[in-house]
């Protein structure tokens, strides 16, 4: 007789091919209402669930795992030092910590405002105008959202038609390649030169009549290139001359080393109505798992993308909004000791480096060094996992920052307290590289 799991399964798995809407409210109810039976075969359940998935949309089947969470679960597993994840493993400052519990104990415990908090866009504003030299409505061009990432995404999905080119400097942050998919974009990647500056030419023959965004990142994450202002200009007069928005992740702003300046490319003349800025408490104020960023655009734009943002998120956490208020706060000497920290921990990890046998030069911005691995004779996914297997160390592949190549290169942060740093150095030191 048939057992009642396999009907329910039959059931799921006819419906599931020829209703795919319908199953895919419903389904989940049936799976919830008859747990699997214990000591029977799910071979069914599997076929059921096989139906269910050949309906899903195909939006993600190009996505793999983000190598760098994917390093940071094999440093957990040997136990090593993460020098994989771009996150702080010291505390953010206390003024930071001391207006998030007061926030909650003051009880802005509901949603916000979907497009953030009414004090922390008037912050922002201020802080915009007399830091990146532009100047943004609260009420009407500044959008809070979930961290940079949901800021990247929400734009995207905000200006570009699928089909629609986006013009992306490579390497590049490995989440651009999946917001492109989502989106519906087609990246056309331009390869940095050697030294990280900008190739002139590439970046001309990558303009078509068809591209209507550039993403670009500066300070770069993963190269710490930061961009000059003569480099700014060229790609300014190209998204003018072809009349494309320039979206750009400014989440290093204030890493930044030997004298390098940051320049916002929205400040430049002309930008302004075309460019989407995007920041984030995340790195500037140690708190990446706060969850707070923010996308600055003129007022139709930021319309689209609050409204996208608005139904993807419905909000960033209301209490750490107004802990954000708090950081805006925090004195210029902040930002001079924050960049003299991060000096001091890209000269550890980088004379480690060298002394380890790695061939790399020293970042202008950001935490990160990207070493080239040329001479060692193994692709890079080989060589992260045999470093993190074999010294307890955990770094990111070069070619997650690609979208073919990068074999040749490891990236490490330095984003760790000095004696993380230190005792990252010493065990690379006994790697006896070539
Ligand atoms: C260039 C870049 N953009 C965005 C992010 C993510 O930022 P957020 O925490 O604000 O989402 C990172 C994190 O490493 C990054 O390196």
């Amino acid at each position: 007789m048939e057992k009642w799991w396999e009907k329910t399964e039959f059931i799921s798995a006819k419906v599931v091919t020829s209703q795919p809407l319908i199953i895919f409210l419903f389904t989940p109810t049936i799976y919830l209402m008859k747990p699997a039976k214990p000591g029977t075969s799910t071979s069914s359940v599997t076929h059921a669930r096989k139906g269910l998935f050949s309906t899903h949309s195909s939006r993600a089947d190009h996505f793999t795992e983000s190598t760098i969470r994917e390093m940071t679960r094999l440093s957990l597993m040997y136990d090593a030092i993460n020098l994989a994840q771009g996150f702080p493993d010291f505390s953010c400052p206390v003024e930071l910590k001391a207006a998030a519990c007061n926030a909650v104990n003051d009880d802005f415990n509901q949603y916000a405002i979907t497009w953030g908090a009414q004090d922390l866009r008037e912050a922002l504003a201020r802080k915009v105008k007399k830091y990146n030299k532009m100047t943004f409505n609260p009420d009407t061009e500044i959008t809070v959202t979930c961290g940079s990432t949901e800021a990247m995404m929400a734009s995207m999905l905000a200006v570009i038609q699928p089909g629609d080119e986006v013009v992306v400097p490579e390497p590049f942050y490995e989440n651009y390649g999946p917001d492109a998919q989502i989106s519906g974009a087609v990246p056309r990647f331009v390869p940095l030169l050697d030294d990280f500056s900008i190739d002139e030419e590439a970046w001309k023959s990558a303009f078509t009549n068809k591209t209507r965004a550039i993403i670009l990142n500066s300070p770069n994450n993963p190269t710490g290139k930061v961009f000059s202002k003569k480099e700014l200009m060229f790609i300014a007069e190209l998204c003018s001359d072809y009349n494309v928005i320039a979206i750009t992740d400014e989440i290093y702003e204030h890493i930044l080393y030997d004298g390098k300046k940051h320049i916002s490319l929205g400040s430049l003349d002309g930008m302004q109505d075309r460019t989407i800025t995007i920041g984030s408490f995340s790195k500037t104020y140690s708190v990446t798992g706060w969850r707070v960023g923010y996308a600055l655009s003129d007022a139709p734009i930021t319309e689209r993308i609050r409204k996208i943002h608005d139904f993807l998120t419905v909000g960033s956490p209301a209490p750490l909004q107004h802990a954000c208020i708090a950081a805006l706060m925090l004195p210029e000497t902040y930002y001079q000791e924050l960049a003299t920290m991060y000096d001091r921990k890209r000269k550890i990890l980088f004379k480690g480096l060298r002394q380890a046998g790695f061939s790399c030069q020293l970042p202008e911005g950001a935490y990160y060094i990207f070493t080239d691995i040329s001479e060692f004779g193994m692709t890079d996914s080989d060589f992260a996992r045999f470093l993190v297997k074999k010294t307890g160390v955990a770094a990111v592949p070069g070619s997650s920052f690609y979208h073919n190549g990068g074999q040749t290169r490891i990236r490490f942060t330095f984003s760790k307290k000095d004696e993380t740093l230190m005792e990252a150095c010493q065990r690379l030191g006994h790697l006896n590289l070539p």
